[in-house]
């Protein structure tokens, strides 16, 4: 259990007057969480304070060789204004497994969540009303030794911050072009794909932005070693419908092992479908879409929450789903999520921990 010391701001900021203008994680709140490291000594000195600028030397390691990771997870207000959190434990654990392969000590899974909780509950004026906005928390830990030397840190920073936010992606919930991605790669095996280390995202932008360019929302991972399996999308994991059955990539090191991603396997095993975590060529997918087997795509996100595609681009090959409308079987996962995270439907999986 953390004794965090709460400094109050002075100095609080005026509200967004219009939440529907939220748009992903533009503004912060008025506090933030800080707890720090030190070889011998642990983590220590959990507080929350006004939220400020950090002062940090040039050559501080994270700057130079991005020791660091971070995570994603929202609070939500209810219609009875209670506030709520979903599954923050799997963050919690997560931050866990990508702190051991970026050789970053781990934060207690019961102190990562009290952290996010008692920051939430000083911010509660912060999450949005309106229906599909939320406040986004982002708690990252970042290497603050000074030198440039290429070693583990002996000090780090392990800091939260939130914005309220509304749709991750301009479309909100219309549904997306992605661009399958041929040339660059995410991932490997041996390599951080499993983690949520910033270096992945660095790695990402450029084949992102070329697809930007192309008037795709995000590009379609493959495999790093053949460019033949399909992986991950740039800010979520991706799911397939194919005659029947949800295909999505196994979690076995090179994919981002999505708390939403497993959210929805769970529902969707629960509702009677066939979900295969594995290796699904894109060949394949390009001909289940040719022959109209390909009946619905759609990723998994925290930020992107559910969010549908309407046509995949492989190598100039096309194919569209769903006549750019949005599926059922997404639809009931975009409904049963949205509807537990805000509270409008009962939480029959244990899912949802209250703030406030
Ligand atoms: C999230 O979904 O919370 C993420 O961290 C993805 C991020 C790149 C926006």
């Amino acid at each position: 259990m953390l004794d965090i010391k709460i400094t109050k701001n002075t100095a609080p900021k005026a509200k967004p007057a219009d939440e529907s203008q939220l748009g992903f994680a533009k503004i912060f709140t008025d506090h933030m969480f800080l707890m720090d490291y030190a070889e011998g000594q642990g983590w220590h000195d959990p507080r929350i304070v006004p939220y400020a600028p950090f002062q940090m030397d040039p050559a501080t390691v994270v700057f130079h060789y991005a020791q660091e990771l971070f995570e994603g997870l929202k609070a939500y207000r209810t219609a009875d204004n209670k506030i709520q959190l979903f599954r923050p434990e799997c963050n919690g654990q997560r931050m866990q497994d990508s702190s051991d392969r970026m050789c970053i000590p781990t934060v207690p899974v019961d102190d990562f969540v009290q952290a996010v909780k008692a920051l939430v509950e000083v911010e509660k004026d912060w999450v949005p009303h309106i229906d599909g906005a939320s406040l986004y928390i982002r708690p990252f830990v970042i290497a603050t030794d000074v030198g440039l030397g290429v070693h583990a840190s002996k000090h780090y920073t392990f800091c939260i911050i939130c914005a309220p936010s509304g749709a991750y992606y301009a479309e909100g919930i219309d549904p997306i072009r992605i661009y399958v991605e041929d040339e660059y790669i995410r991932a490997a095996p041996g390599l951080t794909g499993f983690t949520k280390c910033g270096g992945n995202y660095a790695a990402s932008i450029k084949a992102g932005e070329l697809a930007e360019q192309k008037g795709f929302a995000q590009v379609l991972w493959l495999d790093g070693v053949e460019k033949k399996y399909v992986e991950e999308v740039g800010s979520m994991n991706i799911m397939f419908k194919i005659d029947g059955k949800v295909y999505t990539a196994a979690c076995t090191g090179t994919v981002l092992p999505g708390v939403t991603r497993r959210s929805c396997i769970e529902l969707l095993k629960d509702w009677g479908y066939e979900v295969v975590e594995g290796p699904l060529a894109i060949a394949n997918v390009m001909k289940a879409g040719h022959e109209g087997k390909l009946e619905e795509v759609f990723g998994t996100g925290t930020a992107a929450v559910i969010s549908p595609v309407k046509e995949l681009d492989w190598k100039g090959d096309k194919v569209f789903i769903n006549n750019g409308v949005i599926g059922p079987v997404t639809q009931k996962l975009y409904d049963t999520m949205t509807g537990m995270q805000w509270g409008r439907i009962p939480d029959t999986k244990g899912w949802i921990v209250p703030v406030c």
